[in-house]
């Protein structure tokens, strides 16, 4: 039995596709690597207990003394960030802002509105991200995991300051 010629043509489009997709998974896993999770920051000692492990022990923004860079350990919880929900994020203009992230209960997202910045607060681990604010300003934090009854409320605040 013979072929058809566009069925022929097609075919060779459909397997064009699925070597393209083959190759755009091989590219990004061994040539331009994957940077997620776990890469800068690691597992937790306790991933029932962030607090545990030194880093989460008094989540909040810690800057050195000419405040060229600071570190900000935040957990994301039902349904508020800690800090950034009930006191906002305040870090200086032009610092060095690196972020540790994780969740003592479920998946949360945390997304500053406006930025590139959009990262998963996973249980158990945590995310380290460095992101630097050149202008002073407000941005909003939200959660764009569904996490729960109060995903939809939960959002935070960064202010970046002189
Ligand atoms: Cu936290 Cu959605």
């Amino acid at each position: 039995m013979e072929i058809h010629r566009y069925e022929k043509g097609w075919l060779f489009v459909a397997l064009l596709f699925i070597v393209g997709l083959v190759a755009t998974v091989v590219y990004g896993a061994v040539v331009a690597g994957v940077d997620m999770v776990g890469d800068r920051g690691g597992a937790l000692a306790n991933p029932q207990d962030p607090t545990e492990s030194p880093d989460f022990r008094d989540p909040g923004v810690y800057c050195n003394d000419d405040r060229s860079s600071c570190d900000v350990y935040v957990l994301a919880r039902r349904f508020f960030f800690q800090p950034g929900t009930a006191q906002p994020i305040r870090v200086p203009a032009g610092s060095n802002v690196t972020f540790h992230l994780t969740s003592p209960d479920v998946l949360h997202g945390f997304e500053v509105v406006g930025t590139n910045v959009n990262v998963m607060a996973v249980p158990g681990q945590s995310a380290v991200f460095s992101v630097t604010f050149d202008d002073t300003g407000e941005y909003d934090v939200v959660c764009n995991e569904y996490c729960g009854s109060g995903h939809h409320t939960m959002e935070g605040r960064i202010e970046v300051v002189p």
